[in-house]
């Protein structure tokens, strides 16, 4: 079951920062970090859904003819994603919806994608089984995610400060979200470590 308070209290985070989240992932893009969206939407087939999409950044990569419907909880975000949709002449179908609790059937697409989504997700294991429901049997989901670091000091570290950061912007970096994913029910592919053991991409099938 959905933990209101809690997912009401990150989704006015993300309604708080809407306005400056672009400005705030600056650094990413200057490493490149583009370059992974644009990797990940290369194995998008079919039917996609988008969850969590933001401000819309990765729509410059959604695959020609794609047919992508995309959700987030957070107004503002999705206001934000509206705008980019309008600019670059997209098509996606944008709704306000949460993860945690979609509308769509059973077995409704072909590929779930998420690219630094599951860090926030208010309870990650129940927005992954809901992946799991919608995506269909043969479907692919594909996630970009940071997650916390094996090794022992950088991982102790991602702890200590995960409070702080988490308090601040509603994102954890210190979640196992592989464990998550299989924890849902779903299989998970190959692993690709693209950023030391922080930055994933997760390639996973619903167990059907
Ligand atoms: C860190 S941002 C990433 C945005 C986008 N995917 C990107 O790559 O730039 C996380 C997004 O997930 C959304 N989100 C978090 N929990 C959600 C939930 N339960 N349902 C839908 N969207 C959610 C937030 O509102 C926010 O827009």
């Amino acid at each position: 079951m959905v933990n209101k308070v809690h997912t009401e209290s990150v989704r006015r985070k993300y309604n708080r920062v809407a306005l400056i989240y672009d400005l705030m992932e600056t650094p990413m893009e200057l490493h490149s970090f583009n370059k992974y969206r644009k990797m990940v939407w290369q194995h998008a087939r079919g039917k996609t859904l988008e969850v969590g999409i933001g401000t819309g950044k990765n729509i410059p990569y959604y695959p020609v003819n794609a047919t992508v419907t995309a959700i987030d909880f957070s107004e503002r975000m999705l206001a934000r994603a509206k705008k980019r949709k309008e600019k670059l002449n997209a098509k996606v179908d944008l709704r306000l919806m949460d993860v945690q609790q979609m509308e769509f059937a059973d077995n409704t697409f072909d590929t779930v994608v998420s690219t630094c989504v599951f860090c926030t997700v208010p309870d990650p294991i129940l927005g992954l089984r809901e992946i799991a429901r919608v995506c269909k049997p043969y479907g692919r989901v594909l996630m970009l995610e940071h997650v916390r670091s094996c090794r022992p000091l950088i991982g102790s570290l991602m702890d200590l400060l995960n409070p702080i950061v988490h308090g601040l912007i509603g994102t954890n970096i210190n979640r196992d979200t592989v464990q998550n994913v299989r924890n849902a029910g779903l299989e998970i592919i190959k692993v690709t470590p693209l950023w030391s053991d922080i930055l994933l991409f997760i390639e996973a099938k619903p167990r059907k």
